[in-house]
């Protein structure tokens, strides 16, 4: 069964059984600070498993488009890839983990056809440090499952990963209890790490076998967990029933959620019992193209291939989303994905100015799915064909570096009467040198990775003076790190009350300063924390104490007199159609938008604005005095105000 399939029974599937399919969200988040992607089917849903009611009801499924930066440098093996899809189905306070793993059970087995003693599963085993019991449910419901088609399904206690590799599985086992760092699941990872008001749950993941022998480089023994390559998860339904309340307090949550996460590109790999996903329907194009291309087999290739075809696929969804390649933040990665690609595509000897091509192919495997992609074909092979000439002239200017190479002269010293001089019976010796200050020009002005730089300069003979370059990286990831947390503090920065209090006041205020200065501001950045919030916006120029002032009358009053916030669902056109409709980026919301309108108690409608949310359910939930500490420039024609709630 192709992936393309997959996703359209998967989606059937979960529609029959009650839930409201949904479009996938865009590949940049909104409000979320956490991630500069999205990375994960969940993200968009956090405002409905924190309790908000979402207008579709309480069982959703989508196939989520998610993107995994860190994973960039992994892309070469059988199965990392630096985007995916995931797929995934939601309860919120409605059905729980015996409906999802009977569900999941059937869908595996019945509709993608995997043979059900290929399966393996994990639990959680427990968290002593914040007493959180272990789940004694899930492994019940499975063996049940697996009962039914006669196949034996012991429990085992596993622990840690390391654990796994040296106890490896007995005969008959097939569910295994894994510590938190494996089986629970926040969008900060481990209880330890979530930040107060983070939702979380204990999870259960199904794994495919592919029978493979044990590769002991990873370990003595295998395990579902094992790298090896033998097992590779396809699927993780995550019980996502408690929040953090405390340092060390956690607190079921009043309605406990199902959040479902398999990455569709791993369930069609093992639906056609293969550990590449590269072999897929969703790579096949791309690969034959690259191919056609190279003259070359994908066999005897597989890393080049793999990294072009995941990395074009990569730009293709990201430009479609309206990232284009660009030197900070998101748009630097669509960079570096064309820029590696072109590398890659070299090795192959891949003839210059082919990249709209295979964009293309890309562009064909999902235009059912995607359509937008398709309307936006010739926008997206012209950026990237664009992408792919300038870097080549980069490249060329780069190579040029190297015949400037330094000589380092070295002479030899000895030790005369104790003291060190040079020894000048000794013939200095030299040596061609790229300079640590060189490479690291390479790197930061021509896009040379510095593999690169070592390849190069190894064909030349030379050397590469290493522990100066690393010294200096080291200092620029230190700088640069910096500047990222300051920068990626966009949006909410956790769940908690105030923030969202603040998040809805934030409205209220646009709303004021629409009212008082005209239609001509929009969001030009947001950034709420628990303490404050703070606000770009398009107007040119200083705003008067007095019109600020009368904005916090106008904020005050909706808070004090109170009212509702209310939620719609509805298509991207309308919504840009209605000029009532406040937003900025359209083109980065998905097809489907969600609008949220505050409305007075006397029916006048105060703000509506397309957004992620979350907010209060009522104005008058938001508690203290609406007041704008500070109003300054940002940036040309760009201002900035700070405000608390008192
Ligand atoms: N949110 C879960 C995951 O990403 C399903 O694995």
């Amino acid at each position: 069964m192709s992936g393309n399939e997959i996703r359209e029974r998967y989606l059937r599937f979960f529609k029959e059984r009650g839930h409201a399919i949904v479009p996938s969200s865009a590949l940049v988040p909104e409000n979320d600070p956490t991630t500069l992607f999205t990375g994960s089917g969940m993200q968009p849903m956090l405002p409905y498993l924190l309790g908000e009611i979402h207008p579709k009801g309480t069982r959703i499924v989508d196939s989520q488009k998610c993107f995994r930066a860190e994973d960039i440098e992994e892309v070469g093996d059988n199965r990392h890839t630096t985007f995916f899809e995931m797929l995934g189905n939601w309860s919120f306070g409605d059905y729980f983990k015996k409906e999802q793993i009977e569900w999941m059970f059937e869908f595996l087995t019945t509709e993608v056809g995997i043979d059900p003693k290929r399966l393996y599963i994990s639990a959680f085993g427990g968290d002593e440090t914040f007493n959180i019991p272990r789940d004694e449910e899930a492994p019940k419901i499975w063996q049940a499952l697996f009962a039914k088609h006669g196949i034996g399904a012991k429990v085992a206690d596993i622990g840690s990963e390391q654990a796994g590799y040296e106890r490896g599985m007995k005969d008959g086992e097939r569910i295994f209890y894994y510590e938190a760092k494996k089986n629970w699941w926040s969008r900060a990872g481990v209880p330890k790490n979530m930040p107060v008001g983070e939702p979380g749950g204990p999870d259960s993941e199904m794994f495919f076998d592919f029978g493979t022998p044990h590769d002991p480089k990873w370990g003595e023994h295998c395990h579902p967990n094992c790298d090896c390559g033998r097992f590779m998860e396809i699927g993780n339904n995550v019980f996502m029933q408690y929040i953090k309340r405390g340092e060390s307090q956690f607190e079921e949550l009043e309605y406990k959620n199902i959040d479902f996460g398999g990455g569709l590109e791993r369930v069609a790999a093992a639906a056609i019992d293969s550990p590449d996903v590269f072999k897929t329907d969703l790579f096949v194009n791309t690969i034959a193209q690259i191919e056609r291309m190279a003259n070359k087999p994908y066999e005897t290739n597989e890393r080049p291939f793999r990294v072009i075809a995941d990395h074009i696929r990569g730009a293709v969804f990201m430009i479609g989303d309206a990232v284009l390649p660009g030197s900070a933040d998101q748009e630097y990665f669509v960079r570096r994905l064309l820029r590696r690609a072109v590398r890659y595509a070299d090795t192959l000897n891949i003839p210059a100015g082919t990249f709209a091509d295979l964009a293309e192919s890309v562009i064909v495997t999902y235009t059912e799915h995607y359509p937008a992609l398709a309307e936006k074909r010739s926008f997206i092979k012209e950026t990237i064909a664009r992408e792919e000439e300038q870097f080549r002239k980069t490249l060329e200017a780069g190579l040029k570096q190297f015949n400037k190479v330094s000589l380092q002269i070295h002479l030899t010293s000895k030790v005369e009467d104790g003291k060190k001089v040079i020894d000048k019976d000794t013939p200095p010796t030299t040596k061609q040198v790229i300079t640590a200050d060189k490479a690291f020009d390479l790197y930061t002005t021509y896009g040379f990775p510095i593999e690169l730089t070592q390849e190069i300069a190894a064909e030349k003979g030379f050397e590469v003076d290493m522990a100066g370059f690393d010294t200096l990286m080291k200092e620029h990831r230190d700088k640069s790190r910096a500047g990222a947390e300051q920068k990626f503090k966009g949006g909410l920065a956790d769940s908690s009350e105030k923030v969202i209090e603040l998040h809805t006041a934030t409205h209220l205020m646009l709303a004021g300063l629409q009212k008082e200065l005209g239609h001509h501001i929009h969001q030009a950045g947001s950034n709420i924390t628990g303490e404050r919030l703070r606000y770009d916006f398009t107007h040119p120029e200083k705003i008067e104490r007095d019109v600020l002032d009368r904005i916090e009358v106008f904020v005050n009053k909706a808070i004090t007199e109170g009212g509702e916030v209310s939620i719609a669902m509805m298509s991207k056109v309308e919504a840009q159609n209605d000029p009532t409709i406040e937003a900025s980026f359209w083109d980065r919301y998905p097809d489907e938008v969600k609008v949220y309108t505050m409305t007075a108690k006397d029916g006048t409608v105060l703000s509506r604005e397309l957004c992620g949310g979350p907010h209060v359910a009522r104005l008058e939930d938001i508690k203290g005095t609406f007041k704008i500490v500070k109003e300054e420039s940002s940036s040309a024609g760009v201002r900035r105000i700070k405000a608390v709630l008192e």
